[in-house]
């Protein structure tokens, strides 16, 4: 199988602390891809090699290789800026910036020149099922919409940029379950454009979106598979006391 996004070996280190070790992991185009595993076993981490989110804390020490459209991104000719923008991320928390709506979503458009901005943003809105909502105040603060909002905002900022690649971090553990609901179908609307993982805790979350699930643990990708056979047919004894809820 040809892979969008692909780790060979990865290890990561936090000072002495060995959070990775020697993860190799597929992610095929234009699905969702769902990681889990208990508090701690590097999910995070993870996913956050595959934009070089890692490079920003000087402690870490990275072995291996992430191959993006089979080239690596730890080589030293990357364009991390770049790299950043064909490969987005989404946050537990809605991190908005503290400006209008509009200016949100324009914030990484205008930084890097694209034009027609006025319809990037309300594309954007739109792709993330957001802008009926909030096309009559798109100058107010974005602080002012609600969690639920806020985390499509961040969502639409991320689309502005047109990625090709989306990691989601948890991205609906704030959010009630009305909130929750309206983010997965957005990944489901998004799934045949876009090559999406998302970090969840919820397991029903895992199953009801995911293509693919990949069980973590301790640091180690312990299996990966096609989310119906992780779930029904774990191979590893861990996956199945961790997805029956025996430990975690
Ligand atoms: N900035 C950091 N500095 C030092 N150690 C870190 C840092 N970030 C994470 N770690 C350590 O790396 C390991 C993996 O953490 P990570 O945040 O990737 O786990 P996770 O699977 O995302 O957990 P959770 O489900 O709680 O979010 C943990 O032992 C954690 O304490
Ligand atoms: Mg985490």
């Amino acid at each position: 199988m040809s892979y969008k996004i692909e780790s060979r070996n990865l290890n990561l280190w936090y000072g002495s602390t060995h959070a990775l070790k020697g993860v190799t992991l597929g992610i095929p185009e234009s699905t969702i891809t769902a990681l889990i595993g208990p508090s701690g076993c590097g999910k995070s981490t993870f996913i956050r090699c595959l934009n070089r989110m890692n490079d920003l804390i000087d402690i870490v020490r990275i072995e291996g290789e992430v191959l993006y459209d089979n080239k690596n991104i730890y080589d030293k000719d990357v364009d991390v800026v770049e790299l950043r923008k064909r490969i987005g991320m989404v946050f537990q928390k809605p991190n908005p910036f503290p400006m209008s709506i509009f200016d949100n979503i324009a914030y990484g458009p205008r930084i890097h020149g694209m034009s027609n901005v006025d319809k990037i943003v309300e594309r954007s809105l739109n792709d993330a099922a957001l802008w009926e909502e909030v096309s009559d105040r798109l100058d107010s603060p974005a602080m002012g919409l609600s969690g639920g909002q806020q985390q499509r905002l961040c969502i639409a900022r991320t689309l502005a940029m047109r990625p090709e690649v989306i990691l989601f971090d948890e991205p609906c553990s704030a959010l009630d379950p009305i909130s929750t609901s309206k983010i997965e179908g957005l990944m489901d609307e998004l799934r045949s454009e876009y090559t999406q993982i998302i970090v969840t805790h919820n397991m029903q979350q895992a199953a009801r979106v995911s293509e693919y699930t990949a069980f973590f643990l301790l640091g180690e990708m312990l299996e990966v598979g096609r989310t119906k056979e992780i779930f029904e047919n774990p191979r590893e004894k861990s996956t199945e006391d961790y997805i029956t809820g025996r430990f975690g």
